[in-house]
């Protein structure tokens, strides 16, 4: 290994960031770091490892927890509530706001993840991850209150998600530009591999789960319609279509080669339009798409102003390229 000055491990690369990070979130964004480091190895382990099936157990949004989603957060909250950093933690995998017990002293900043994410993928040995938000603690009265929360997308101070693939990729944003590191396993630190992500503007590639089609929107069908009818239809070009089931790949794949992503509204259950999760999921994403020049809207609403109600609120997702969510935008008003 030679050590080049292009040799940048995420500590140093946080330290000397373009943007001034405030030191407390250097560390922050380190401690959760760390902690995905042992997700990763978790997930490595595979059938070797007690990680596969599921516990007997459920989360509030009434899905069955897998294992490893209940191990990946034990280890974000053990990797973070004594750092003395965060002020409260809420995750996909607890009901209300966790806070943060007694020694520990309470922090600035607000942490939301969702700890595993791709759940159905796990015991198929298909790529999962990590995604994370984190906000400013609004005042110190309330510290972690679960109001605390409640801020639009906007007012992320970072956001990222870790993919646990061929390779295990941090790929993180304060606002200003989006960075990428992949973990090398030899020396157990995330190295800056894609310095300034941009999302290219076109892209001939969308993803979008079609076994929903009998309950979109009318936008929605008669723009993938029209997508599917390749150079013959009005779009006049052809389109191919990838669907992981994983948000953090299908996005990892829309950041890196461009793409369009679409989890919309459906009528499929009355009760839940729509399916991602605002706090841990479209926020950070649009928050990293938005940064490396892409878009995200709900196709009404960009993704970061919606003023979120609940801490588990759902919202539809339609984010990438920026020329190819304009097109659905405009599907949306014609
Ligand atoms: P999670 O595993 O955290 O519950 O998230 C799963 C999400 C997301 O990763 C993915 O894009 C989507 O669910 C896949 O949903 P379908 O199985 O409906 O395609
Ligand atoms: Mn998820
Ligand atoms: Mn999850």
């Amino acid at each position: 290994m030679i050590h080049t000055n292009s040799f940048l491990p995420l500590r140093r690369f946080l330290s000397r960031s373009e943007s001034e990070i405030p030191e407390e979130l250097q560390r922050l964004i380190i401690d959760v770091a760390q902690s995905c480091k042992l997700i990763s190895m978790a997930v490595n382990q595979g059938a070797l490892g007690d990680i596969y099936g599921s516990d007997d157990t459920q989360n509030i949004q009434g899905e069955v927890q897998k294992k490893l989603d209940i191990i990946s957060n034990q280890i974000l909250l053990e990797g973070t509530e004594w750092t003395g950093r965060i002020a409260g933690i809420a995750s996909e995998e607890m009901d209300a706001v966790y806070p943060i017990p007694d020694p520990y002293i309470k922090g600035e900043y607000l942490l939301l993840f969702d700890p595993l994410d791709g759940s159905s993928n796990i015991d198929v040995n298909i790529s999962v991850g990590t995604i994370f938000s984190i906000l400013k603690c609004p005042d110190s009265a309330h510290r972690g209150s679960d109001n605390s929360f409640l801020q639009p997308g906007r007012a992320q101070v970072a956001a990222g998600y870790v993919i646990y693939g061929s390779s295990t990729v941090l790929v993180l944003t304060t606002g200003v530009t989006v960075n990428a590191f992949t973990l090398d396993q030899r020396l157990g630190e995330f190295i800056l591999t894609h310095p300034n992500m941009r999302i290219p503007r076109s892209t001939a590639e969308f993803a979008i789960n079609t076994s929903n089609l009998p309950y979109w929107t009318d936008p929605i069908r008669h723009y993938i319609d029209d997508c599917i009818a390749g150079k013959k239809g009005p779009r006049g070009k052809q389109f191919n279509m990838r669907w992981v089931g994983s948000m953090v790949a299908d996005i990892h794949r829309t950041m890196t080669r461009g793409g369009i992503f679409l989890y919309p509204q459906d009528s499929k259950n009355p009760q839940l339009p729509a399916k991602l999760r605002l706090m841990y999921e479209a926020n950070p994403m649009a928050l990293l798409v938005e940064t490396a020049g892409g878009l995200a809207t709900t196709g009404t609403h960009p993704i970061l102003e919606i003023q979120p109600e609940k801490l588990h609120q759902r919202v539809p997702v339609i984010m990438g390229s920026t020329e190819e969510v304009q097109v659905v935008l405009d599907y949306h008003q014609n």
